[in-house]
């Protein structure tokens, strides 16, 4: 099964993931989960799509059950959203040791410098500073540092780690798991031999440093066994948080998928709209509306916005009355989304997940054996 002729007619491996951060909102169905369904749905791939649950460990150690809630909510966001686990093999990391073990390896050939220089490291560290439970001990704020308490129920802090944050907080704060991020994220798609990998602009650079693992592991071992994996960006109108910045939970500016009418139409109210529309007889400006005209000429259709703008702008409408209709263009753009979540119980989506897991698991052993075949490890057998 090499060779062009293969390649020409066997489908590409496609394979991306997802943190559990606990229930998507609206930016995550625009910007990742919609695509993946086109994707799959295309048929012309054949589609991994999995919850990085070891990735979100990064950053914040989860509290008691919330890991795994967090993944049924994920989850369920992606079967309502129209994932299939009939077309795609749909599955958790943690499930799947090999990926794992192929981090372990290939950090053997990664150089530190190259992790080092990941761009979005200064993002964790602060991520995890921000976190409420504490991963270093020096996360505390620098007074503290060299009593170890209040919030600090984690180990013991690293020998000497006060030495480096009095003159750079930032580094003592950088774990081992962080520094692997992009060497584990090289394995989830390498495990997998992801030819495509759909992610935003943001991933660009890890994108960057998984090709360049590829190609050194096939360098060094006289191979042509890893694909050097593609990003396949996507180009997404990119939805505001409801007080115009970016739209993430830990802000509450933001709208679930799973949300209520109810739940839409309070954050929908606190948009900022025209700030210098005083009176509600002013005319509005819908270049000026920080917010819900954006989200008008996301969701709704042509007609709906160009009336909501002639009615703004001649100050026919006023801007509560334009938020409530905004509520009721989203309610109904994720009416059956919402519907459909209903439709799974607790119990049907982990056996969903197990099932893709057992899927994933018998490629990731073929995958881990031919590794440990090029890197000479022995085959014990057990
Ligand atoms: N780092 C990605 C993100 O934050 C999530 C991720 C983990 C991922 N492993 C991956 C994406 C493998 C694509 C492929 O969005």
């Amino acid at each position: 099964m090499s060779g062009q002729m293969s390649q020409s007619l066997v489908k590409q491996n496609l394979v991306s993931g997802m943190r559990p951060t606990g229930k998507l909102h609206i930016g995550h169905y625009l910007g990742v989960l919609r695509n993946w369904v086109q994707l799959q749905n295309s048929e012309k791939y054949n589609c991994f799509f999995f919850i990085a649950d070891w990735h979100s460990l990064t950053t914040k150690i989860s509290e008691e059950t919330e890991l795994e809630s967090n993944i049924i909510e994920v989850a369920r966001d992606f079967l309502a959203c129209g994932l299939d686990p009939n077309k795609s093999t749909i599955y958790v990391q943690s499930a799947i040791p090999e990926i794992a073990e192929l981090h372990l390896l290939l950090s053997m050939i990664t150089p530190n410098n190259w992790a080092e220089r990941d761009p979005t490291l200064k993002d964790l560290v602060r991520a995890a500073a921000n976190s409420k439970k504490k991963i270093l001990v020096d996360s505390v704020a620098p007074s503290d540092q060299n009593e170890h308490k209040g919030s600090l129920d984690m180990a013991p802090p690293v020998k000497e780690a006060g030495e480096v944050t009095k003159t750079d907080g930032e580094k003592s704060n950088l774990t081992y798991g962080m520094l692997g991020y992009p060497v584990l994220q090289t394995s989830d798609i390498l495990t997998f031999r992801g030819y495509f990998v759909p992610v935003g602009k943001d991933q660009e650079a890890h994108l960057e440093m998984s090709r360049d693992i590829a190609n050194r592991f096939n360098y060094l071992f006289e191979t042509d066994f890893f694909p050097e994996p593609k990003p396949l960006f996507t180009e997404t109108p990119t939805v505001k948080g409801t007080d115009g910045g970016k739209m993430s939970k830990s802000f509450n500016n933001d709208i679930k998928i799973s949300a209520t009418e109810e739940e839409t139409w309070l954050q929908v109210k606190k948009m900022i709209t025209d700030t210098q529309r005083i009176k509600r007889t002013d005319p509005g400006d819908t270049d000026r509306c920080l917010v819900p005209f954006t989200y008008y000429k996301i969701f709704a259709e042509p007609e709906v916005i160009n009336k909501t703008k002639l009615e703004c702008e001649t100050a026919l409408r006023g801007c509560m009355d334009c938020k409530k209709l905004l509520a009721e263009v989203i309610n109904n753009y994720f009416k059956e989304i919402r519907e459909k979540r209903q439709l799974f119980s607790d119990a049907e989506i982990l056996s969903i997940l197990e099932e893709g897991n057992l899927k994933a698991q018998s490629k990731a052993k073929e995958t881990l054996k031919k590794v440990r075949e090029l890197m000479q490890i022995p085959d014990w057998k057990s």
